[in-house]
């Protein structure tokens, strides 16, 4: 209980400090306490209640079921589009903010929104290797749902956030990609709803002119609801060898080599600098030595790219296991290197 007064009394002095301040001022020279007091627990909470979200539909069963209702009320707005005389374009409604992109397109504010409430795994085919998901499932979202049964997907792009639709829409790509190719060439069907309302499902033998065009189409050919992607089977950890590597020329080499060697699941290269790198190769593995197991997602760890960076500091090589979900998103709370505090010394 004390605990309560004393943040409630922490605050209000905080909320009177802002108001003597200036919003403003605060804003602008403690930006710290706009992340830390209200950003953060924003983010937390919105977190928690897309997980809670996801337990509860797959305790319930209820994704597949409701597919199919959602996807209805997707060609009825599509089809109210139609007999408004369809002269406004269609867009995806999903908020700009909420997407992976920097970028908040303008044109969602002069199309017609149609409302995707499509995010949920609908169903697992371990005989076939398949999971069928909907457009809106986040990367996060099913390494978390897949790993726990053994399963992942072949190309993971890091970021928890992405989602399915983004990445077959747009593109995805990761460092299993010198294997399995981009994202949409892991994938093995796609159902769309097309301009007239009509739904469809498209594979290499069915449609398959469709089929092919949807990645890289950002959504001009139709509204995707469902994905079916293909799985292979998780291990526990990746097994990850740093190396540091001087030298443009050096630095390509190495990575035009390791990415020819399918024996690695996984090979990526962080530049540093022109003429310095660290390349890792990874390999997917249920063995660890327990004293080389680092589990780098752990809130307190250091960012990644700064981990990998100390290899190339000491200039010396080394192995260490990753759990596989650690792996997969292992740039997300750094966002790659972009959370980083620059100096811009032109810039003050
Ligand atoms: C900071 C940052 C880091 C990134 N890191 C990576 C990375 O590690 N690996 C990687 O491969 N890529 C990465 N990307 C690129 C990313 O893959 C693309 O930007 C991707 O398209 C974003 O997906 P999204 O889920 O945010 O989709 P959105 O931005 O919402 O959608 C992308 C496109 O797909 C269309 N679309 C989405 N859903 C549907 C649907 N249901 N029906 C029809 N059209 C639809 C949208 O209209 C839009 O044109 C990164 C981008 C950023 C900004
Ligand atoms: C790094 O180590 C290699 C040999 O392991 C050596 O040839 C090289 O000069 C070292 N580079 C630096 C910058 O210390």
């Amino acid at each position: 209980m004390s605990a309560v007064w004393s943040l409630g009394a922490g605050l209000l002095l905080l909320l009177l400090w802002v108001r003597h301040r200036g919003l403003e001022a605060v804003l602008v020279h403690h930006r710290w306490i706009f992340v830390c007091f209200f950003l953060m627990p924003l983010s937390i909470l919105f977190d928690v209640y897309y997980q809670l979200r996801a337990w509860a539909v797959r305790r319930m069963h209820s994704a597949p079921r409701l597919h199919g209702q959602r996807v209805r009320h997707i060609q009825e707005q599509v089809r109210e589009w139609k007999d408004e005389g369809g002269r406004r374009y269609m867009c995806t409604g999903r908020p700009g903010w909420l997407t992976v992109s920097l970028r908040v397109g303008k044109y969602k504010k002069t199309h017609k929104n149609i409302m995707i409430n499509l995010m949920d795994v609908l169903e697992v085919d371990g005989e076939r290797q398949v999971v069928r998901v909907e457009p809106l499932v986040t990367m996060g979202q099913l390494t978390a749902y897949l790993n726990p049964m053994g399963w992942t997907i072949p190309v993971v792009p890091e970021l928890d956030d992405l989602t399915v639709g983004g990445l077959i829409m747009g593109t995805g790509i990761e460092s299993s990609s010198h294997i399995y190719g981009l994202f949409q060439h892991t994938c093995m069907a796609y159902e769309l709803v097309l301009a007239d309302g009509s739904l469809v499902r498209c594979s290499p033998t069915e449609n398959s002119d469709l089929f092919y065009a949807v990645p890289w189409s950002c959504g001009t050919l139709g509204f995707l609801v469902a994905a079916e992607i293909k799985m292979i089977p998780a291990k526990k950890y990746i097994r990850l060898h740093y190396e540091p590597v001087r030298g443009l020329r050096s630095i390509c080499e190495k990575f035009a080599e390791e990415s020819k060697n399918k024996e690695n699941s996984f090979v990526e290269g962080l530049v540093y600098s022109l003429e310095e790198a660290v390349i890792m190769t990874g390999v997917l593995t249920d063995e660890a030595e327990p004293s080389k197991i680092n589990r780098i997602g752990n809130y307190y760890k250091p960012w990644f790219f700064k981990h990998v960076e100390k290899y190339l500091k000491a200039n010396k090589t080394g192995i260490e296991y990753i759990p596989s979900r650690h792996y997969y998103h292992r740039h997300t709370r750094s966002i790659f290197w972009e959370l980083q505090v620059r100096t811009a010394p032109n810039l003050k």
